[in-house]
């Protein structure tokens, strides 16, 4: 199956279909199982604490598909002192898509496209897509209200339409997609692919845990809360893991003192999970193959079976 695209030309991949980075849960088995199933896997170099442990990952991303891979790279000094040893690694294991949040990329930009990687970036607001196509971004993604992790505010119907607009750059739908009618309806505003977060936490190639991936199918988007409490940017967040760890964990919430900023962000993710307002629509844990392939197939059902004009 091939649905054709910008992001999928450029990618050099099947489906328009981007798994999506996601802390402490896309690790080598997913990845490989996204980029396999033609759609494109990607992980933060940050599920890494050390730099050897990321060579070692991609090592074994590589050592078992020929697909291409991204990387999520946080280019924010206090989220991530790493992120420029990060990027050598990514440059030696010439990873085909570097994701970046939070930060401007025109740190990386020249680099990364003189090995032939792509740079996408997450913005959420106009303001902040202006700054990174000006950087040099080859495509924007459009991280909006009802994602997971850090989500923006904006509704997709507002945000993708003016993102493409008014920097002419490809834009990839991101929040709440978890089926091919919600991928359908991306595409139908004019984005060139979708990034997939939340669902695929409801697979067995996610690491994470079993408790997590069943409060993913029992909980709807009711259940989440929208605050910057926790992680100090606003995000989703289940709100029964975030009433369980105040009670059993609350040094997961206030954060250790002798802590640094990266432990005390490995302890909060750990305890308190993030999913985005798709888990309405999750009901199943399902290899992420399926999910992938399926999005797709049940995409090309419905843009046939969209109302037309009525001919008498
Ligand atoms: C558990 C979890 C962890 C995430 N970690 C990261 C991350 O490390 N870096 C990043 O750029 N985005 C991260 N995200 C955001 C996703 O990359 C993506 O933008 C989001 O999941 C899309 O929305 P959806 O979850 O509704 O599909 C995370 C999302 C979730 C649910």
């Amino acid at each position: 199956m091939k649905i054709r695209t910008k992001i999928t030309e450029m990618l050099g991949i099947d489906l328009p279909i981007i798994g999506a980075p996601m802390f402490l849960v896309s690790y080598p088995d997913l990845v490989v199982a996204v980029s396999e199933a033609g759609g494109i896997g990607c992980f933060p170099a940050l599920n890494y604490r050390t730099v050897d442990q990321l060579r070692q990952g991609l090592e074994e991303i590589r050592s078992r598909t020929k697909k291409p891979i991204g990387v999520n790279l946080i280019l924010h000094k206090e989220h991530n002192p790493f992120w420029a040893k990060q990027f050598e690694v990514c440059l030696e294991y010439k990873v085909e898509l570097i994701i970046t949040s939070l930060g401007s990329p025109r740190t990386i930009i020249n680099e990364a496209k003189s090995v032939g990687a792509k740079v996408f970036c997450d913005v959420t607001t106009l303001r902040h897509a202006q700054i990174v196509a000006k950087a040099g971004a080859d495509a924007l993604i459009a991280v909006c209200h009802g994602a997971g992790g850090h989500a923006g505010t904006i509704s997709p119907y507002v945000l993708i339409p003016q993102l493409i607009e008014e920097t002419g750059l490809p834009v990839i739908a991101a929040g709440a997609i978890s089926t091919g009618k919600q991928m359908a309806a991306s595409l139908a505003l004019g984005a060139e692919a979708v990034y997939v977060g939340t669902r695929l936490i409801a697979t067995p190639e996610a690491q994470a845990s079993e408790e997590y991936k069943q409060m993913i199918l029992e909980s709807t988007a009711e259940d989440l809360i929208y605050t910057a409490e926790i992680s100090g940017i606003p995000a989703n967040w289940l709100k029964k893991s975030v009433e369980r760890a105040k009670i059993t964990k609350p040094s997961t919430i206030a954060g250790n003192a002798s802590d640094t900023e990266i432990e005390k962000e490995y302890k909060r993710w750990k305890d308190i999970w993030s999913a985005g307002q798709g888990i309405t629509q999750i009901k199943e844990i399902k290899p992420a193959r399926e999910i992938v392939q399926g999005m797709a197939k049940e995409y090309l059902e419905i843009i046939e079976k969209l109302p037309r004009e009525e001919k008498n």
